[in-house]
């Protein structure tokens, strides 16, 4: 047999295109003007402009150094019991045995799960990703070595999801391709399905036969905990498989703590239990066990009525503050009327890429090309200098 050799050198790795946030987070962060705004990254901040630990997470972390006398491994599957809490607020009540789910490191660890189980499945199924989406999800897919095929997901002349175009995309889809949903919260646009697109969605998920993969990583900060998971929910219901990949890091606040699960539905507890015994291989293959701290934590919070109580305040106080600065900008200029009906962290602002950096050079203040910004990353003081900003380049 010929065998061809070849060293291996890492002069010869091509240049990679860097990620677009995390240079925008660097950018950010050299800028040393005093009033800088940084309305990049989706961290929640409060009104003085500070990205605060939340209290009940606070005092979480405290019970948990005092009590906890071991960081012994905890297994593949990380802790269960903070798994089936997340699981009971995701899907609203107990686990039913067909759900069964896995501790992951941030959303990010869920979705590389889901998209190596369906790459195990088969590694020439296609995913359906609508665009604009989170810029992190096509590397993701790729990297598991799945095809993408795109839709045009929302308009930014009317502001609104383009609906028709992506049912022709689900219409025109195969059987045994996976599409992937955004739960709630839009990321980058803040456009989400109302409760009849959903409803038509999931009709062609089970018509078409497709893999619904549902990312759900700010639950609690469109309309609250149970709107949020609704859409979520009626695919649960009528879909025979679906993926789902969780974060705790927004709705908990423990950004670099990297806390998520990833939930997988069949129509057995059989199937599910084959298909979970895979997501455990792959997840020993990829990080062997998920970081534990920030989970730890949570789970304190919800096994403790008194702290539940105080998170579910702390969220309410969250989406409170969306929903009062997406009032103030949608009520700042006619061309911002549309933010005050979007949901989330994220709107994306009527902006050319030319006015964004125009915006970064004059003004330091700081969001994507695309012209997404963080609603929540400016303090009380900073929301009426960044319209005044804005509205100077709309004209
Ligand atoms: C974001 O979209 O800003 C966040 O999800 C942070 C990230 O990892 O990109």
């Amino acid at each position: 047999m010929l065998t061809t050799t070849r060293t291996l050198r890492l002069s010869d790795l091509e240049p990679v295109k860097s990620d677009s946030l995390l240079a925008l987070i660097a950018m950010a962060n050299a800028d040393i003007r005093p009033d800088k705004i940084d309305v990049g990254v989706g961290v929640y901040k409060d009104g003085s402009g500070a990205t605060p630990i939340l209290r009940s997470v606070k005092v979480a972390e405290k019970r948990l150094w005092e009590q906890q006398t071991s960081k012994s491994y905890l297994g593949s599957a990380g802790d269960p019991r903070f798994t089936e809490l997340i699981g009971e607020i995701v899907f609203g009540g107990p686990l039913p045995a067909a759900i069964k789910g896995v501790q992951t490191p941030g959303g990010c660890g869920a979705l590389s799960l889901a998209f190596k189980l369906v790459a195990a499945l088969n590694p020439d199924a296609r995913v359906l990703i609508g665009t604009p989406t989170w810029p992190n999800h096509q590397p993701i897919v790729a990297g598991c070595g799945l095809e993408i095929v795109e839709y045009p997901y929302y308009d930014r002349d009317t502001q609104s999801v383009r609906f028709d175009a992506m049912v022709a995309a689900l219409e025109a889809a195969s059987p045994g391709d996976a599409v992937l949903l955004h739960g709630c919260c839009h990321n980058p646009t803040g456009a989400d399905l109302d409760e009849s697109q959903w409803a038509e969605v999931t009709r062609l998920m089970v018509e078409r036969e497709l893999l619904p993969v549902v990312d759900i990583a700010y639950q609690g900060l469109g309309d609250g905990l149970e709107a949020d998971a609704a859409g979520l929910r009626g695919v649960i219901a009528a879909c025979g498989d679906v993926l789902v990949a969780q974060s705790c890091d927004k709705n908990f606040g423990v950004y670099r703590d990297r806390v998520g699960n990833f939930f997988i539905k069949s129509d057995s507890e059989e199937t599910s239990a084959k298909a979970m015994a895979r997501v455990l291989q792959l997840a020993r293959e990829s990080w062997s066990m998920p970081p534990d701290h920030g989970a730890a934590a949570i789970r304190i919070v919800l096994d403790d009525a008194e702290l539940r109580a105080d998170w579910l305040a702390e969220l309410g106080e969250m989406l409170a503050r969306i929903h009062r600065i997406r009032s103030k900008l949608a009520a700042a200029h006619p061309s911002l009327a549309y933010i005050g009906a979007q949901k989330g962290m994220f709107s994306m602002l009527p902006l050319s890429r030319d006015q964004v950096v125009k915006l970064r050079k004059d003004e330091a203040i700081y969001m994507a090309d695309s012209g997404r910004f963080n609603v929540l990353g400016m303090s009380d003081e900073a929301v009426d200098r960044f319209v005044t900003a804005v509205i100077g380049v709309i004209g």
